[in-house]
């Protein structure tokens, strides 16, 4: 149970609860020990007819009281312990997010959302199962089985007590083999039901792909397949839940078919009362319950563990990116950058991404990268923006290395406008307003909007910037994403502002209008445009070309366009296509 240890903080601070919620178990677990007890008496008093209507209303009373004593003992360990487990997947899983959001990108690109999502809910599942109903069967098991066990023996005797309980560690058995079946074919159901509910998401998704393809009829028969495998697995973990209860039931009949020949035996020679006879037949009933927890919870405890050293390895993987001891108090940045000499092969990759970059952009100027795609433009923001770290060379942002300025630091200071301008699901507002912990004034996201040309645009939605983006709102074209993606980095107000590819969805009109809205605002920062465009960096101070991870021409336009190179080549294609789209 080492795999557990993680939880000790929770277990400390929460044993209270645990404690309480057994002492409730076991006060319930007595008064079941009680009721045989009355019904002995109630039965030979019957028998010896000494009975009177009013001390039958009083077994009757006493028999009404354990069964209020249940229900209330029942309520509060349910409260105690399952509410505590609850309250423990609420920890795990706040613990796991929490941990997960310091990994490093290349974490996410290792581990598939599916298998993250999967952690979060199954695992986690599983652990409080182990943690909640698990200590309930653990307490049940060890307790009743002992205490109905003496009362069993106490009651009558020795003999009877072992032929009836012949058959019941079978039960266990026969319930912990049968626990693993079920348990895997519960699996395999879940697995083809997520792979049918993948299939129909993504058929929805691109369901203009499919109709423009007419793969409609195609779509049916995977569709079909699919849930014929989901219906197949069903139909398997069905069987198995049919043979369960009756081999349950069967095993149980054993006991009282030996109890009631040997048990009737002993009561025909006078061996044992009537009642001792009714109390005996009434504890097995008892014991039928610890027997099949006893089967259920090596497997519970089994999978929880399994469960918890998969949480265990994540909370045990390191940041890859994170601030070092040397690192400087520097909390704002003026916004040079220089790349010296850099180097750089991802993680997952054996060929350069990056070779021996070299590059300075003072201050207040602008940096145009253009190069085809693939060839390492994106690596070298990557890099900048420290989500991945260098193999070689050095980094300097305001003449320090960039990893001794704090990745906050560091990161506050950029605006950045990623290549895939990923939005989320909510607001138009809220998500121009992403960096802002505290409510941003209306003024400052139209402004932000303004700049980056897309304010007319949204003023038309209904409900302009309280309109909801993604799977319940609107769609936004992808010249919409790219410039609402934009407004989210200029509200920033950023000393560096990096544009990826940025302006590759918007006509060449207003390509120009926000290119000189940001000129206006962007005077003093420094700015790194990527672009496959030539127009949307010709003005640049300076404009490096790459090629398989190399420079392989710099300066301004003007000098490019004098060397014979990608350059001039790119820029006379791109005049070419502007001169056929305008005949
Ligand atoms: N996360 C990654 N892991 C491994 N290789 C990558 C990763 N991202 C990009 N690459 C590779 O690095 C090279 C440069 O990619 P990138 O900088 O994205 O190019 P660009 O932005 O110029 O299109 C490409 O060969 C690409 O396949
Ligand atoms: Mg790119």
């Amino acid at each position: 149970m080492g795999s557990f240890k993680t939880l000790k903080d929770f277990f400390i601070k929460h044993k209270w609860y645990y404690i309480i919620g057994i002492v409730w178990l076991l006060i319930v677990d007595i008064v079941q020990l009680i009721v045989p007890q009355i019904l002995k008496t109630v039965t030979d008093l019957l028998e010896q007819e000494l009975l009177t209507t009013s001390e039958l209303l009083k077994y009757a009373g006493y028999i009404i009281l354990t069964g209020l004593v249940i229900g209330l003992g029942r309520y509060f360990w349910r409260i105690y312990i399952q509410g505590t487990s609850r309250k423990l997947e609420y920890y795990i899983r706040n613990k796991l997010f929490q941990h997960l959001q310091t990994l490093s990108t290349n974490y996410f690109n290792r581990h598939k959302t599916g298998d993250l999502m999967a952690h979060g809910t199954e695992d986690i599942n599983r652990i409080r199962t182990a943690l909640g109903p698990g200590i309930v069967m653990i307490t049940d098991a060890i307790f009743m089985t002992v205490a109905v066990l003496f009362m069993m023996i106490k009651t009558t005797n020795f003999k009877l007590a072992i032929l009836a309980l012949i058959p019941l560690p079978f039960l266990a058995i026969t319930v912990g083999k049968f626990g693993k079946i079920i348990f895997k074919r519960s699996k395999l159901v879940q697995e083809s039901f997520s792979d049918l509910s993948d299939k129909v998401q993504e058929n929805f998704s691109g369901i203009r792909v499919v109709k423009s393809f007419v793969q409609e009829k195609q779509e049916i028969e995977k569709f079909t397949e699919s849930n014929q495998r989901n219906f197949s697995a069903n139909m398997h973990l069905i069987k198995i839940h049919g043979l369960f209860d009756p081999m349950v039931n069967f095993i149980s009949a054993l006991s009282y078919l030996i109890v009631i020949w040997y048990g009737g035996t002993l009561v025909i020679r006078g061996t044992i009362s009537l009642g001792d006879f009714v109390a005996f037949t009434s504890y097995l009933g008892l014991l039928v319950w610890p027997m099949m927890a006893l089967g259920f919870v090596i497997n519970i405890l089994q999978r929880g563990a399994a469960s918890m050293d998969r949480i265990n390895t994540i909370l045990g993987e390191n940041p890859e990116i994170y601030d070092h001891e040397n690192i400087i108090d520097k909390t704002n940045i003026q916004g040079e950058i220089e790349f010296n000499n850099v180097s750089f092969k991802y993680p997952s990759s054996n060929e350069y991404a990056l070779k021996d970059v070299s590059f300075k952009i003072p201050k207040g100027s602008t940096l145009g990268i253009v190069g085809r795609t693939g060839s390492g433009k994106t690596t070298i923001v990557n890099l900048l923006l420290r989500l991945f770290e260098i193999d070689e060379g050095e980094i300097l942002v305001d003449d320090i290395q960039s990893s001794k300025i704090p990745l906050k630091t560091l990161r506050e200071h950029i605006g950045y406008v990623s290549q895939d301008n990923f939005l989320f699901s909510n607001s138009i507002k809220s998500n121009i307003a992403f960096a802002f912990e505290t409510e941003v004034e209306d003024s400052r996201v139209h402004e932000a909007a303004k700049i980056s040309e897309v304010y007319d645009n949204i003023m038309e939605f209904p409900e302009q910037f309280e309109t909801e983006l993604g799977e319940r709102g609107v769609t936004l074209s992808g010249g919409q994403r790219q410039r609402t993606a934009m407004a989210r980095a200029i509200i920033k107000n950023p000393n560096i502002l990096i544009l990826d590819d940025s302006l590759s969805a918007v006509d060449t009109q207003t390509e120009e209008r926000i290119l000189s809205n940001l000129k206006n605002v962007m005077e003093d920062r420094t700015n790194i445009i990527i672009a496959h465009r030539i127009s949307t960096v010709k003005n640049s101070d300076e404009i490096i070309v790459l090629d398989e991870g190399k420079i392989i021409e710099r300066g301004t336009h003007e000098e490019l366009l004098k060397v014979n190179g990608l350059y001039r080549d790119i820029y006379e294609k791109q005049l070419l296509e502007e001169k056929l789209k305008n005949e």
